[in-house]
């Protein structure tokens, strides 16, 4: 797929998961290309249909978007709960199992999707395969990096710390921690993985999300529309 095509994708997700928003609603807004185009498209809708949407941003990323395409914009502690999130994946396989955190920003992005009724996943069709294979993205405090690496090698895991694209260094993520992108080939046991990566001193949200499959809606971009998974 074509750069071009992909992005024409992701923004075929976005919109048609917009479209899912009705008026009154509090949505929690996910981070990365797709989520944008998603948060794009309901700030639109604000605008042509006056419908009142309360965003619950999952970033500082998804907070800027949200404000310029004017939505009104709540922290996750000014709610109770929320009606629906639309927020992207990395990977998503048969089950639901999700690998989340491309924008290291997986932490809020776990805390949002338990906060919610339903989640509509939005992305183009490289994002699915029958298992997890792609490195698992684990938010990690800075002063046990060593440590946590030592845990994950034993796990059988391959952990390199994320570094920033524009400068020399690692990435910090919103809560100020480091990023361990770790591979471990293919992952049979993705929620048994999750919980010993969580369990690791130091870790503070492995990019795994094993629990949310019965609320999840997938939405797959494609040049013809968009394909639904339920
Ligand atoms: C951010 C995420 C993103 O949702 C994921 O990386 C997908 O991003 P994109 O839509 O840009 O492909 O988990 O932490």
């Amino acid at each position: 797929m074509s750069k071009q095509h992909n992005l024409e994708a992701k923004r075929i997700a976005g919109y048609a998961a917009a479209e899912q928003v009705q008026d009154g609603m509090v949505v929690g807004l996910g981070t990365g290309s797709t989520a944008q185009y998603a948060i794009q498209r309901v700030g639109e809708r604000i605008q042509e249909e006056r419908i009142a949407v309360t965003g619950i941003p999952t970033s500082y990323q998804s907070a800027l978007r949200a404000r310029e395409a004017g939505i009104l914009v709540v922290d996750l502690p000014g709610v109770s709960s929320i009606d629906l999130t639309i927020d992207g994946a990395d990977q998503i396989d048969a089950r639901f199992n999700l690998i989340k955190g491309g924008g290291a920003a997986h932490t809020r992005e776990k805390c949002v999707a338990d906060a919610s009724e339903r989640i509509l996943i939005v992305a183009d069709a490289t994002k699915v395969s029958e298992c997890l294979t792609a490195p698992v993205p684990v938010e990690v405090v800075p002063y046990a990096t060593v440590g946590v690496g030592r845990h994950i090698r034993a796990l059988g895991g391959e952990p390199v710390i994320r570094e920033a694209v524009r400068k020399d260094g690692p990435v910090i993520t919103d809560n100020g921690n480091f990023v361990l992108d770790c591979a471990f080939g293919t992952i049979n046991e993705p929620a048994a993985l999750a919980a010993r990566l969580n369990a690791i001193p130091g870790v503070l949200t492995c990019g795994l999300f094993t629990e949310y499959a019965e609320k999840i809606t997938v939405l797959i971009g494609e040049s013809e529309g968009c394909r639904t998974l339920t």
